[in-house]
């Protein structure tokens, strides 16, 4: 019999704080993510705006804090002032970035309307693809000047006596990219960031702005982008971006189950960029990381799939694009993400699960008098970010590995806590596929402990999925042994991912084993 895997958290040992906003999420106009998504007016729940109150209860469940909106790459083509004013004079246009028809039925103000009833923060992006720091502007202006001026007034006038107050705005998005409308060279969106964010502290010195970093860590460009648009916008910017997609290679999904390593890295790599241009945000502020792009995305399924069918076709409305049925594996590797977001929360100032609902989302909905359902994805998430407050503490983990084609060697147990006053809580992935392992948790001296495990249910496989029909991939507990020498000790099986929350009380003085 194999020894066990001993994690051991030092509650003294206390990390930065974790960030709020880690917990974001992102809504684009992009397929049916707003359509036929958050918004439905049809549906037997839908409030006056459209809005399905089945789905902003799952929001609500799912805790996050932040959305970003409106896109991702549609963002590179949008005129904001289309989606505001009298809905019935609104112009439908052609949404060149994912060949649909926009009927801009939904704008900032419907928008940011629902994203208050969700208890969401919106992070707003401008178009930097088509347009420039006049547009920018003047979106900033109508958003938040109190009033007086034109751009006020009008908001005002459209129905909103209060400026919305939006403190977050993302400079463009993945300008490095060539699919991306308007896409430019590093110096061209350096120069234009800048000269963005000077004129939008002009008009509102409040904001928090995200330059956009690379589209993706394989991008030939990476390093060089961050170091070019850094040097340009170094005391304008608070935040650098960062974009994480991870797919299943069905030959090698041990790998896949590792991209928390990937992700690790990636971050690393960006943190030492900033350190080596010794960019701050203004007045000397650290400048953060924020990974407003993260998920599981089979991309190969879209180039060959959803991409092909959309982009011949005609021009539809909310078309179903990129609705990746998520099953157990990917929900173990969404939660071995989140470890690595939390575990870098000194460098990490927020970030984006891409995207909240439908489109490689936690939530799905069938259109209609349909139902909505939480994804396999939701629940790491809901459980991470409903109990990840206060400090990080970075366990010891010395036991069971696993050998990955593209990470090497890595622990089977990947492993974060948090410690919050007298309370702990620790997440855990199970990446190992096959066996179980025995797991040895020191926390020092606890009670209450308490822990919920997704995992493959009875009769399953690792490519379980939830569905419109029924949910068999939900948390449930995790039965947990307590011996007298204080340690928790608990039986991980193949493919899990494991939240265990205890009570801190006063260490009781007892002889730690050594691991
Ligand atoms: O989230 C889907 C798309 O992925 C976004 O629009 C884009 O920014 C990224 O490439």
């Amino acid at each position: 019999m194999t020894s066990p895997t001993r994690i051991s958290v030092d509650r003294t040992a206390l990390g930065p704080e974790v960030p709020r906003r880690l917990f974001g999420t992102f809504v684009e106009h992009m397929g049916r993510c707003v359509y036929d998504g958050i918004h439905s007016p049809e549906h037997p729940t839908a409030d006056g705006e459209g809005f399905r109150a089945d789905v902003l209860e799952l929001v609500r469940e799912l805790g996050a804090t932040v959305v970003r909106y409106p896109g991702g790459n549609f963002v590179s083509g949008y005129r904001w002032e289309d989606g505001v004013g009298p809905r019935e004079e609104r112009p439908v246009r052609l949404d060149a970035a994912w060949h649909s028809t926009e009927t801009n039925q939904v704008g900032l103000h419907e928008f940011a309307g629902w994203a208050e009833a969700a208890g969401l923060e919106v992070m707003e992006a401008v178009n930097l693809g088509t347009r420039g720091v006049a547009e920018a502007s003047d979106l900033l202006e109508y958003a938040n000047h109190p009033a007086g001026t034109a751009l006020s007034e009008r908001r005002r006038g459209n129905g909103r006596e209060n400026p919305f107050d939006i403190r977050l705005w993302c400079l463009g998005n993945e300008m490095d990219g060539p699919w991306q409308i308007g896409h430019k060279t590093a110096d061209e969106y350096g120069r234009l960031a800048a000269e963005t964010a000077r004129m939008m502290r002009f008009i509102d010195p409040r904001v928090e702005l995200v330059a956009a970093g690379s589209s993706n860590h394989e991008m030939p460009t990476f390093g060089e982008w961050e170091r070019t648009v850094l040097r340009h916008t170094a005391g304008l910017i608070d935040h650098i971006s960062v974009h994480a997609y991870y797919e299943q290679d069905p030959a090698d999904p041990q790998s896949f189950l590792a991209s928390g390593v990937a992700l690790d890295r990636y971050i690393g790599e960006v943190a030492d960029i900033i350190d080596e241009v010794g960019a701050t945000g203004p007045e000397g502020a650290p400048m953060g990381i924020s990974v407003d792009e993260w998920n599981v995305w089979n991309q190969t399924r879209w180039n060959e799939v959803d991409k092909p069918r959309v982009f011949t076709g005609d021009w539809p409305v909310a078309p179903r694009l990129i609705e990746d049925d998520y099953t157990v594996a990917d929900a173990v590797v969404a939660g071995s993400l989140l470890i690595t977001l939390i575990r870098r929360s000194g460098r990490v100032s927020m970030a984006n699960l891409a995207q909240l609902v439908n489109v490689i989302a936690p939530i799905r909905t069938e259109p209609g008098g349909g139902p909505a359902w939480r994804q396999t994805t939701f629940h790491p998430f809901a459980l991470t970010a409903a109990a990840a407050t206060g400090r990080v503490v970075v366990p010891r983990v010395g036991g069971a590995t696993i050998d990955t084609a593209r990470h090497g060697i890595v622990d089977a147990v990947d492993a974060v806590a948090t410690v919050d006053g007298d309370s702990v809580a620790v997440f855990l992935a199970h990446r190992e596929l096959e066996a179980s392992t025995e797991v040895e948790l020191d926390l020092g001296a606890v009670v209450d402990a308490e822990a919920l495990i997704v995992t493959v249910p009875a009769g399953g496989d690792r490519d379980t999925t939830n569905s419109a029909d029924a949910e068999p991939v939900a948390p449930v507990a995790l039965p947990v042994r307590t011996a007298p020498d204080g340690i928790l000790r608990f039986t991980l099986p193949p493919l899990a991912w494991v939240r265990l929350r205890a009570r801190l009380v006063d260490e009781p003085t007892r002889t730690r084993e050594t691991p």
